[in-house]
């Protein structure tokens, strides 16, 4: 099998893995109890909080544990729609952000928020003049991804964050795709929450952080006990937090040449199709984009039967992300970059991470013209 759908998830890492697993028998304490065991708990977990803290330029006590990206993301509008409940608020963000960050702003829609869902350009990228446009006196919180899931690009957050810089709007980026894979600073981000998922950088699933920049004070998400500085109680996934940690360091330590490698194979991919299959569309920016990831258009075969056949010939990749596959709708993402429906339906995202080698680049070509093939003479 060649797994290239790693947008979707990772295969944990072996040292992650092999770090965590005491830590679900031999000492499975509760970091909460006063004992040894539990302090053994509480140690390794602060201890994932630093090398956390450390891979993107934050302070331990800016990191809080969460359930992964979705809670972390609804997390932040809701605790933000919180702070200003009392006035009238008004949200920037994006047309192609994850659902997670999307329905969220719907959900506050429904309470009076006011939000603004800007456009991007055909490669994905969001402009930094429409943000400065649609800002108002009620501007309150923008929200931009910092890569997009589908089709890998990178927005211009650094300069986003420049343009906010004193204006008392608060500042949120999705990295949940980009945290491991790109370098990742906070503070020359000028960020005021960034929140991350440990399975998409070979951690383990059911694990993200939100960074939250140390003076805002932000409302509880789960009220109880003091777990998490009081602000998500409940006991810890420490296993998951372990992991996460040694996931992480193990990410930031590979990035340089993990990057390069992912690079060459996508660019190796998109020239080994496009030999087969010359008129095939990369949707998304082939400059500013995560390494790993890319997304290819077809226009007149249906992605969702190409990943099928390609899963026959073992081969995983995805049609869009893969909270919403599934469901007949066009992805919101390709849309957004002004491809019409058809267009959209005939998109495959090939994502490559950590365990994929470049040898396996010919057989997903391969398996990719083979599936295309039979498509086209079966219509
Ligand atoms: C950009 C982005 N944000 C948020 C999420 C949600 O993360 P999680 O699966 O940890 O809830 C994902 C997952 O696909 C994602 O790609």
């Amino acid at each position: 099998m060649i797994y290239a759908d790693n947008a979707a998830t990772t295969r944990i890492s072996d040292r992650a893995f092999e770090m965590m697993m005491p830590f679900l028998r031999e000492q499975y304490g509760n970091a909460s109890s006063q004992y040894s065991l539990g302090a053994k708990a509480k140690r390794a977990m602060e201890q994932s909080r630093k090398q956390l803290a450390a891979a993107i330029g934050a302070d331990p006590l800016e990191i809080t544990f969460t359930s992964g990206g979705s809670e972390a993301n609804s997390w932040v509008l809701r605790g933000v729609a919180d702070i200003y409940r009392n006035e009238p608020m008004h949200i920037i963000t994006s047309a192609i952000e994850h659902h997670s960050v999307l329905n969220a702003c719907h959900a506050l829609e429904q309470g009076g928020v006011k939000v603004s869902f800007l456009p991007v350009d055909h490669a994905g990228r969001v402009s930094v003049e429409d943000i400065e446009a649609a800002i108002n006196s009620n501007t309150r919180l923008v929200s931009i991804m910092l890569a997009n899931n589908e089709i890998g690009t990178v927005q211009p957050i650094e300069e986003i964050g420049r343009l906010l810089k004193g204006k008392g709007i608060l500042f949120h980026t999705d990295a949940v795709q980009a945290v491991g894979h790109i370098p990742i600073d906070v503070k020359s981000l000028n960020v005021d929450f960034l929140t991350a998922s440990a399975h998409k950088f070979n951690g383990a699933k059911g694990t993200g952080i939100l960074y939250k920049q140390l003076e805002l004070e932000f409302s509880p998400l789960v009220f109880g006990g003091q777990q998490e500085h009081g602000l998500r109680a409940g006991t810890e996934n420490v296993a998951g937090i372990v992991a996460a940690g040694y996931a992480i360091e193990e990410s930031v330590g590979e990035m340089a040449e993990r990057a390069k490698r992912l690079k060459s194979m996508v660019e190796k991919t998109v020239k080994g199709i496009k030999e087969k299959i010359p008129f095939v569309r990369i949707n998304g920016d082939y400059e500013n984009r995560l390494p790993g990831t890319v997304n290819l258009g077809f226009d007149n075969i249906s992605g969702e039967s190409l990943m099928h056949l390609l899963d026959l010939k073992g081969v995983c990749v995805s049609t869009s992300s893969a909270c919403n596959s599934g469901k007949d709708e066009p992805s919101h993402v390709l849309i957004a970059l002004g491809l019409s429906e058809q267009q959209a339906k005939s998109a495959i995202r090939i994502s490559y991470g950590k365990y994929n080698c470049t040898d396996e680049v010919e057989n997903v070509v391969t398996a990719v013209y083979d599936a295309y093939t039979k498509l086209i003479a079966n219509r």
